[in-house]
């Protein structure tokens, strides 16, 4: 276990943490926008600086989701210098985009009070590259990228593009948008990807071999059965995760037969006007 002091706490971490996951675990919040657990550390967003400094490292400011937790570390989380530094980096984010709901609340706890901004930008995107990161990297689809390249995805006027062919409509980007400028709705039997208020994509959705509620888009499906041992696939049965649930379970009791009822549900989902 390696010592390090967050705030004034003394605290401890596992080789390998970051600063970031060690003051989460410790309670101590650290403002985020661009990590996700689910990703490794991008640093783009800035918003989670912190001062650090060791016998080893001059006092300095550093991303802390980037940062590795290592013995003797000493901590600041939220010294003058860096709620200063924070203020300016949102009230930055703030005159690019039309401000979300997360936006302005941490403009509320930077003591940002103004009013009435006047963005360049006609959406709520921060341009964070989480949606444009999972697609590619978890999903591995790649149907997402800034639309002016990697290099350039500060050309604010430009945002993120999706492609059609390549999506396959699981969702994952509007689940790690930290603003709510991607959104996918299902409706009857269609799901669509929302970016920025105009839908990008609109794929069919499967239905659940027993209950035939939607639950998920049939390209997306597919992708994962496609993944999966021949002989096995022939197996597996397009279920819902109600009746999956319900299936193996009657399954693995024994008590009850596998076979299960076809029973009777509406999908959920809004009709399409
Ligand atoms: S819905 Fe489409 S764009 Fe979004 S993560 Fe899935 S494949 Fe990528
Ligand atoms: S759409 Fe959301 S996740 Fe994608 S870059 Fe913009 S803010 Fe980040
Ligand atoms: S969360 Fe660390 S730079 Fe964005």
């Amino acid at each position: 276990m390696l010592q390090l002091t967050i705030d004034g706490k003394r605290v401890e971490a596992q080789e390998g943490m970051t600063v970031l996951e060690v003051a989460g675990s410790e309670g101590i919040i650290i403002p985020t926008l661009c990590y996700h657990k689910a990703l490794g550390p991008y640093g783009v967003c800035r918003l989670c600086i912190v001062e650090a400094e060791s016998p080893s490292l001059r006092r300095t400011v550093v991303a802390s989701c980037a940062l590795k937790a290592r013995e003797g570390l000493v901590i600041e989380t939220a010294t003058p210098r860096i709620i200063s530094m924070r203020r300016t980096l949102v009230d930055l984010l703030l005159s690019g985009t039309v401000p979300s709901s997360p936006l302005k609340e941490l403009a509320r706890t930077s003591g940002i009070l103004r009013e009435g901004f006047r963005p360049e930008r006609t959406d709520q995107c921060i341009l964070c590259g989480l949606c444009v990161r999972v697609c590619r990297d978890s999903i591995g689809a790649g149907a997402l990228r800034f639309a002016a390249g990697e290099e350039n995805r500060y050309r604010v006027a430009e945002g993120i593009r999706l492609e059609e062919e390549r999506c396959v409509g699981c969702g994952t980007c509007a689940a790690v948008c930290p603003v709510g400028a991607i959104q996918v709705k299902d409706c009857a039997e269609e799901r669509d990807i929302v970016v920025y208020g105009e839908t990008a994509n609109r794929l069919k959705l499967e239905s659940c071999s027993c209950c035939g509620a939607h639950y998920a888009a049939q390209k997306f499906v597919d992708r994962v059965l496609s993944r999966i041992d021949e002989e096995l696939r022939a197996g597996i049965r397009k279920l819902c995760s109600e009746c999956a649930r319900r299936y193996y379970a009657e399954a693995l009791t024994g008590f009850f037969p596998v076979e299960i009822k076809k029973v009777q549900r509406t999908s959920g989902t809004e009709q399409r006007p």
